[in-house]
């Protein structure tokens, strides 16, 4: 059984992310902390809250809401034109009555990563800002837990911030940072696979076809959170190609399936000036390279076959996705 720990900023990629590994026969979710990005931290809390009811996982998920600023400075709120009014697209998902913990998120990082030790794995899909302060107070958590996955960052793909700068990143480049020096078996899934798996309206009025009943509520929510703006959105950052980036659903299926991945290791650090390059992950290929921890890069993927895995969580049928 695989233990995950998610950390997200629960909008509309985030919430498929978190559905599939709930819905994973394999994983369990111990507990989900929520950061500032394409909400807030409370409504992303509010959001994983309803996902986990309409999920049912046949066992209790924990939820935590985190901070809601970086590390520096302020935040200038969420990504209306991206995640709707409320992160997923306005779509109004069914109320639960599970509250989130009253406990801080670096609080609940540690108590599970004592609780479940070496056998966690800390998935961050959003700002890395929870996980920063963790390490504030653990130093001594990278040799506690298995490894973090993250989805962020970019190594040769162009950004979706700034020409070389990742929205995950970018939000909080020090935290981020932080984490990357600090020793942790790290990968990063980035926009160099995220970029490449993609999903088309079409795939997902197939998916709500053939959808098992269990799902369809679910297939059902997707399809209405993605029509009005995260498509529109993506049409007009993408070329107007009717199509969007699988971000935080691909790692994930790296967390699960990394065969389907290709990988390399390679020091990083995180660019946290640069007006144009705040946020960047330099990473050095340089024979001596500079003083900095590695990072396990995904540098491809088999992207049918990612796709494949997410919609094989939803339906019964194997349909063509090309
Ligand atoms: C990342 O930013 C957010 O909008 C997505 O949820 C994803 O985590 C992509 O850059
Ligand atoms: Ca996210």
């Amino acid at each position: 059984m695989l233990k995950f720990l998610i950390d997200a900023d629960t909008g509309i990629d985030d919430s498929v992310a978190i559905y599939y590994a709930l819905k994973h026969p394999n994983v369990r979710v111990v507990g989900i902390t929520t950061s500032f990005g394409n909400t807030t931290a409370p409504q992303g809390a509010e959001n994983s809250l309803r996902l986990i009811k309409m999920a049912n996982p046949g066992y209790e998920v924990p939820v935590v809401v985190g901070e809601n600023k970086p590390l520096f400075g302020d935040w200038h709120g969420p990504e209306y034109h991206i995640h709707g009014s409320n992160g997923i697209g306005g779509v109004e998902i069914p109320e639960t009555d599970q509250k989130p913990l009253d406990m801080k998120a670096e609080d609940f990082i540690i108590q599970m990563a004592k609780e479940h030790g070496r056998e966690l794995t800390i998935i961050t899909l959003g700002r890395m800002t929870n996980l920063a302060l963790a390490l504030k107070k653990e130093p001594e958590l990278p040799n506690m837990v298995k490894n973090v996955i993250f989805m962020g960052g970019t190594y040769k793909e162009r950004g979706n911030v700034l020409p070389m700068s990742e929205a995950n990143i970018f939000g909080d480049p020090e935290a981020a940072d932080i984490v990357l020096q600090a020793g942790f078996d790290i990968t990063m899934v980035g926009l160099d696979v995220t970029h490449k798996t993609q999903v088309t309206p079409e795939v997902l009025q197939k998916l709500l076809k053939y959808a098992t009943p269990e799902n369809k509520a679910f297939a059902e929510y997707i399809v209405k959170a993605t029509n009005d703006v995260y498509f529109p959105f993506n049409h007009a950052q993408n070329n107007c190609l009717d199509r969007s980036p699988v971000h935080d659903p691909s790692a994930l299926v790296y967390a699960t399936h990394p065969q389907l991945f290709t990988t390399r290791k390679i020091p990083c650090r995180v660019e946290c000036k640069g007006e144009y390059t705040r946020g960047m992950i330099v990473a050095d290929l340089r024979e001596y390279p500079m003083d900095a921890k590695y990072l396990n890069i995904c540098v491809d993927v088999d992207n049918v076959r990612c796709l494949e895995r997410i919609i094989a969580t939803f339906t019964e049928k194997a349909f063509a996705i090309g």
